[in-house]
């Protein structure tokens, strides 16, 4: 069958939500939670075996008119275990699988010995080296030759913003698209891994990869599931108002960024206690900022006395806590009990995959 497949994972921060939409620092992991999109050419538009709407579909709806204007009628299937506006990054992992599998199955035109369809930032010494060990030679690439996580990043960035109000960081789409961990800071750190630069609406930010350390190994991260979905955009829009009524809360934005820097620093030493501190001090100014909610202080309280750090993660309002813990079992008993849905995850998944490409490209635009 002419199919091809791409999957990306869903992301866990660790530090910075809401304060990173203003430039400051954030961290984020990639956790074994997947989202999948399977596309092959149709009769007509469908996804997962219904007629396509873009209304209800925004984020599948902005990349096909990026990367498939004109493209043939597909039938699309999402598979996935990451739940819905939760904050574990479904619909950026959502975007960067489909604008993989759409790019895999389009292909890409090289003109002039080069990429014609550049999307990706330039490399700190300059160099690019193409996506995935490409092998110029055809006009069109063929399949997951032509996929580039960078390219991937920047369009679920793009899609993200337009959903969040022209509001929203490179933290979700970066770590979907490159797993691993994910730092975003508003200057290039020199013991990281500066990968590129984003820059939205006055805002900047330097995105870099984090190699985890050893010490991670025994620790894993228990995130319960308040079953309340809590749409991004909103969260963003009250945290907005409230700097918006009261500027002299700005102060709360650049605290969590201090937090979220020793956070950063407790873990470059693979200092586990440090970092589940600096979770929990980073969970009350987001409880202050008015994200939180009382499900999710219940599940908090019930996570913390087996945990090195409890926190809610992603835009709050309901979704999901974590808990950095080395007894995942207790931990996850205790969440369960107190009326959460539990996923265990290790920190630092790997990123994108096109894990079946079949024939592709299915489409050339170019003919
Ligand atoms: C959502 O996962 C994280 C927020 O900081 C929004 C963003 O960064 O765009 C709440």
């Amino acid at each position: 069958m002419n199919m091809v497949q791409a999957s990306a994972p869903g992301k866990c921060i660790l530090f910075g939500e809401h304060a990173v939409v203003y430039g400051q620092p954030a961290v984020a992991v990639a956790i074994d939670q997947r989202m999948a999109v399977n596309i092959e050419v149709s009769e007509d538009w469908k996804i997962d075996g219904l007629r396509f709407s873009p209304h209800k579909h925004p984020h599948v709806e902005a990349l096909k008119q990026r990367l498939w204007a004109n493209g043939p009628s597909l039938s699309i299937k999402v598979i996935g275990t990451i739940p819905a506006a939760s904050g574990l990054g479904s619909s950026a992992a959502l975007s960067v699988a489909a604008s993989a599998a759409l790019r895999c199955a389009r292909g890409r035109q090289i003109k002039d010995d080069d990429w014609s369809e550049g999307w990706t930032a330039s490399r700190p010494n300059g160099v690019y080296e193409g996506p995935w060990s490409a092998d110029k030679g055809d006009e069109i690439y063929n399949g997951a030759k032509a996929v580039d996580e960078d390219e991937c990043a920047i369009l679920a960035h793009a899609v993200e913003a337009a959903a969040q109000g022209g509001k929203a960081s490179p933290i979700d789409s970066s770590t979907c698209a490159h797993g691993g961990c994910i730092v975003l800071s508003n200057k290039i750190e020199k013991d990281l891994n500066w990968l590129y630069s984003r820059n939205l609406n006055d805002v900047s930010w330097e995105v870099h990869s984090v190699e985890l350390p050893e010490s991670m190994e025994d620790v894993w991260l228990v995130i319960g599931n308040t079953g309340i979905r809590a749409p991004t955009a909103e969260q963003v829009a009250i945290v907005a108002r409230t700097l918006e009524s009261e500027p002299e809360r700005m102060l709360e934005i650049e605290t969590i960024g201090i937090i979220a820097r020793r956070g950063i620093s407790a873990l470059m030493n693979g200092d586990m206690e440090g970092v589940g501190r600096a979770m929990s001090e980073n969970h009350l100014l987001l409880r202050n900022l008015g994200v939180s909610c009382p499900e999710l202080e219940n599940l908090i309280a019930a996570a913390a006395p087996s945990s090195l750090g409890v926190k809610l993660t992603g835009a709050g309002g309901g979704g999901c806590m974590i808990a950095l813990t080395r007894d995942a079992r207790a931990t996850s008993e205790a969440i369960e009990l107190a009326g959460g849905r539990t996923l265990i995850s290790r920190l630092g998944a790997h990123g994108l995959e096109v894990d079946s490409e079949a024939d592709s490209p299915l489409w050339n635009p170019f003919e």
